[in-house]
């Protein structure tokens, strides 16, 4: 093990683009310093890296991975405690996102949307427990406010995050009092390139009590408040939403 870096360090995955790119920044403007967890967005994940970089040196370092390949999330554990030495958070936010429309579902898609979602998280807090253990740390796993008020066509996305929150209280439960686990639950953020059509986001904003689409600072916020001023919260899942679970 290398000396034990100076600074808090951070894990979060799918840290390229989005809302992970947000935490990230948000979490490295606190004064943690970062492991950026890509797959496929590795131009993305560099330009984040620099720009870091530019405000602290010595403040990143990028770790590819499939986080399907569950038997090598210990070593992307061990790649991180190797350079930093330490690990204070882990951000799960990496996730993938699609329908699974009645009839048309199969087994495949049943294995991505939880290999990110629910089982990597999982394989990657089993491994990073000593490390967070030692260090006093906490876990965030990006929820989604499916997990509790189903989305139409996208059963196995919402069962895969109800097992994610489920999860978060199971660990808190068990990895007390060292660690604590909490959960962040977004409305809408961000839409996929391919989701709802524009009259009805907007008609559900309507709906939504403080009538706007919420930003990943608004997450981010969330998930920083978790890690950092919250000493006596775990266990917990915070709805981000603008109160859009109020409504009918
Ligand atoms: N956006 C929203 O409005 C919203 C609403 C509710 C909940 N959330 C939750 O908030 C989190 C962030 O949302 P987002 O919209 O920013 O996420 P996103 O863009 O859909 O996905 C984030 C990243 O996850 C990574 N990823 C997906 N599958 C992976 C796999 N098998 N292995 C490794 N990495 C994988 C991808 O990394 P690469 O690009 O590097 O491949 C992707 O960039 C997610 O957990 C999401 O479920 C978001």
């Amino acid at each position: 093990m290398p000396p034990r870096h100076d600074r808090p360090v951070a894990l979060v995955t799918g840290a390229g683009r989005r809302v992970g790119a947000v935490t990230a920044r948000t979490l490295h403007a606190a004064g943690y310093d970062l492991a950026l967890h890509y797959r496929h967005s590795a131009d993305d994940v560099r330009a984040l890296a620099g720009e870091l970089e530019r405000q602290r040196g010595d403040s990143t370092l990028l770790l590819q991975a499939e986080l399907a390949e569950l038997p090598a999330l210990p070593a992307l554990i061990a790649q991180l405690l190797a350079h930093y030495g330490r690990l204070d958070a882990l951000v799960n936010n990496a996730s993938a996102f699609f329908p699974t429309p009645l009839g048309t579902a199969t087994p495949q898609q049943w294995d991505s949307l939880f290999a990110s979602n629910a089982q990597a998280p999982f394989f990657l807090s089993q491994a990073a427990i000593p490390a967070l253990r030692e260090a006093r740390g906490g876990i965030v796993n990006m929820i989604d406010i499916y997990a509790e008020r189903p989305l139409a066509e996208h059963t196995v996305y919402c069962m895969a995050k109800a097992a994610l929150a489920a999860m978060t209280r199971s660990l808190a439960l068990e990895l007390g009092p060292e660690i604590r686990v909490n959960g962040v639950a977004p409305g809408a953020v961000l839409w996929p390139s391919d989701g709802k059509p524009y009259a009805d986001q907007q008609a559900m904003l309507a709906r939504t009590p403080l009538q706007r689409a919420g930003t990943p600072e608004d997450v981010a916020g969330a998930v920083l408040w978790l890690l950092r001023d919250a000493p006596f919260v775990t266990g917990q899942i915070i709805r981000v939403d603008g109160g859009r679970t109020l409504s009918v």
